[in-house]
């Protein structure tokens, strides 16, 4: 029969040959880098695979009552304030293909609602977005592709305090007080050092369309390879041959 090109039909998790292990992206970057844009933009390119995105944020911790009274001494931007272990199995369970419940964290009470979650379904492509996805190895390793998204501090700054004051219920005052207490100290010791894991440096976050047109047409190469291995198994181990 004639090869399939590519992948370009809608896929499916499970077929005749069993059930596919999704492809992990990460994307990290420092904070209103814009890393939501990059992922919402690969996510619509992508529109005929089945796509989630995983926020690292969902899984923030809550605060106890003691770190609450005094949260402007808490430190939001260090890796311990996420539950990783929590975020591991989430991300171990999505590409076993099973479908998990996802925390929801609310920015202005610093705590995750206790009665919802957000059902994530098993997906072709997992996305994971947020400041820190690189910095434990157990995660890093379960990614397929690492993107960091690379955006000037002051434009980072300039959006961060427009974003906290009009959708996270904070004063300007606490905005920059915060950045320069914890957020631009954290960058520095923990999200730029994350930086050389990175497989791809995505200048000027959401605008820069060639970029993202460059991964979405990776990504969709590394899907269509993955389908063809499971409908025509023999064609690589021949094409491997050749090769060599
Ligand atoms: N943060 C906070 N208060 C909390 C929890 C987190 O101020 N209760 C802040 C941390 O200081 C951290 C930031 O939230 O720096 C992480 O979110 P960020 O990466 O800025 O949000 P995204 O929308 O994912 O960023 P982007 O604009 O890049 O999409």
């Amino acid at each position: 029969p004639a090869l399939p090109l590519s992948s370009s039909s809608s896929s499916t998790l499970a077929d005749a040959n069993g059930p596919k292990q999704p492809f992990v992206i990460g994307v990290s970057g420092g904070t209103a880098s814009g890393k939501t844009t990059v992922c919402d933009m690969i996510i619509q390119q992508l529109h005929d695979h089945r796509v989630v995105l995983v926020n690292q944020d969902s899984f923030y911790r809550g605060l106890t009552a003691e770190e609450a009274k005094r949260v402007h001494e808490y430190n939001f931007d260090h890796p311990d304030a996420f539950d990783t272990e929590q975020f591991l199995e989430c991300i171990e369970k999505l590409r076993c293909t099973q479908s998990v419940q996802v925390p929801i964290y609310d920015f202005k009470n610093h705590r995750r609602c206790s009665e919802s979650f957000r059902q994530v379904n098993a997906s072709d492509v997992i996305i994971l977005e947020g400041i820190l996805v690189f910095h434990d190895p157990r995660v890093r390793n379960l990614m397929n592709m690492k993107i960091f998204v690379d955006t000037d501090a002051d434009v980072r700054l300039a959006r961060r305090i427009r974003r906290d004051t009009v959708e996270r219920g904070r004063d300007i005052n606490s905005v920059l007080e915060q950045y320069a207490k914890f957020v631009k100290p954290a960058f520095d010791d923990f999200v730029l050092p994350s930086k050389k894991y990175a497989d791809v440096i995505i200048p000027r976050g959401g605008d820069n369309h060639v970029a993202i047109d460059l991964i979405v047409q990776h990504i969709r190469t590394k899907l269509g390879q993955h389908d063809l291995c499971k409908i025509y198994p023999n064609v690589y181990v021949i094409q491997s041959t050749f090769q060599i």
